[in-house]
């Protein structure tokens, strides 16, 4: 059944790649989706767009878009943080009728106001009104919604955080029409105490089949607290490849729990989980070596070393 599949969503090429300093040119971001995609990704997040003032890693999206692969059995999503970025998605999407670039948008907001001010110059309650607009719109275009909430564990600049205001936050998501709302630990901070405590709170009003886990693997704890949120409930997690990538407004923050290592953790259990272990080891060396990095998967060295 349905409730032994576990869906990942790979975040490598927006999340993995949005903090890079160096200029990534376009056509090894598009090699690195198509690689993912033929290694059996699922649902990939191809980029963002926001403000290039802001992020200017992502200001080649649409770019990007356009010449990627799109295969079939694949979900490309790209994040969209206020009403001019969908615009500017949706004037895309116009001059390209015959290739439907993107099948869902993701809209992304916080649990502090000192979070979502630092990464989209608004409060939380500011950014779920525009949220709404961007939602609703669309909706009405045929285009589904996945919602983030940011800091679900720890907040940079105001510390521990209330997993009440991660409930309500979520809800708001969802009530506003999102499909998922995944929960962010961007900091890397919470342990499976800390997230089995933020869980409770928010399926306490939220349906578990709705909400999915990012966590960010600062304190080495991306796997176990995946682990956690699938004994929970949780069917949908959010890696990178390699454990690329950081919040610009994070700082300090490292990658993703790495896409090798979920898989890996999971492997001859009793739920099934799309994704080539060999290739997207591959891959991860590839774009690691490129990027000039330590590779972040511990499965991915592991396997490499022997
Ligand atoms: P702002 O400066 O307040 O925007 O930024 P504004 O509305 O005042 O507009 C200022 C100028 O920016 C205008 O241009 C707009 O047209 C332009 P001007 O008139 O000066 O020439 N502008 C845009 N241009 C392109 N695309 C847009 C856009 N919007 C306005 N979408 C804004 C507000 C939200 C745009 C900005 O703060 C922003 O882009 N923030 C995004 C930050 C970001 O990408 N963070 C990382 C992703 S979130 C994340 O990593 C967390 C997550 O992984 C989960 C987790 O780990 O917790 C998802
Ligand atoms: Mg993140």
């Amino acid at each position: 059944s349905s409730d032994n599949v576990i869906n990942i969503v790979e975040v490598g090429p927006r999340d993995g790649l949005q903090n890079e300093s160096a200029v990534i040119p376009p056509a090894t971001k598009v090699e690195l989706i198509n690689k993912l995609g033929r290694a059996g990704s699922r649902i990939i997040e191809a980029g963002s767009f926001v403000s290039p003032k802001w992020v200017p890693q992502m200001a080649g999206t649409a770019e990007i878009l356009k010449k990627m692969d799109k295969l079939p059995d694949v979900k490309y999503q790209v994040l969209v943080p206020n009403e001019k970025g969908l615009e500017n998605l949706f004037a895309l999407l116009d001059e390209n009728p015959d290739k439907p670039l993107v099948d869902e948008i993701a809209v992304f907001t916080a649990a502090t106001d000192e979070f979502s001010k630092a990464n989209t110059n608004t409060t939380v309650a500011e950014s779920l009104e525009k949220l709404s607009r961007v939602t609703r719109a669309s909706l009405e275009r045929g285009i589904q919604v996945r919602g983030y909430v940011s800091v679900v564990i720890t907040c940079p600049y105001s510390g521990k955080v209330d997993p009440a205001r991660v409930r309500d936050v979520t809800k708001a998501l969802l009530d506003m029409g999102c499909y998922e709302v995944s929960l962010g630990d961007t900091v890397g901070t919470g342990s499976p105490t800390t997230v089995s405590r933020m869980l409770d709170s928010v399926m306490s009003v939220n349906p578990v089949r709705k909400l999915a886990g990012h966590f960010h693997d600062t304190f080495g704890m991306g796997v176990v607290n995946a682990v956690t949120a699938v004994d929970a409930g949780i069917r949908t997690l959010d890696s990178s490849i390699a454990g690329l990538g950081g919040c610009p407004f994070s700082p300090g923050a490292t990658g993703n729990v790495a896409t090798e290592d979920i898989i890996y953790a999971f492997r001859d259990s009793k739920y099934r989980i799309a994704g080539d272990l060999e290739a997207l080891v591959d891959t991860g060396f590839w774009i690691s070596d490129l990027l000039k990095r330590d590779n972040s998967s511990r499965v991915a060295k592991a396997i490499r070393a022997r």
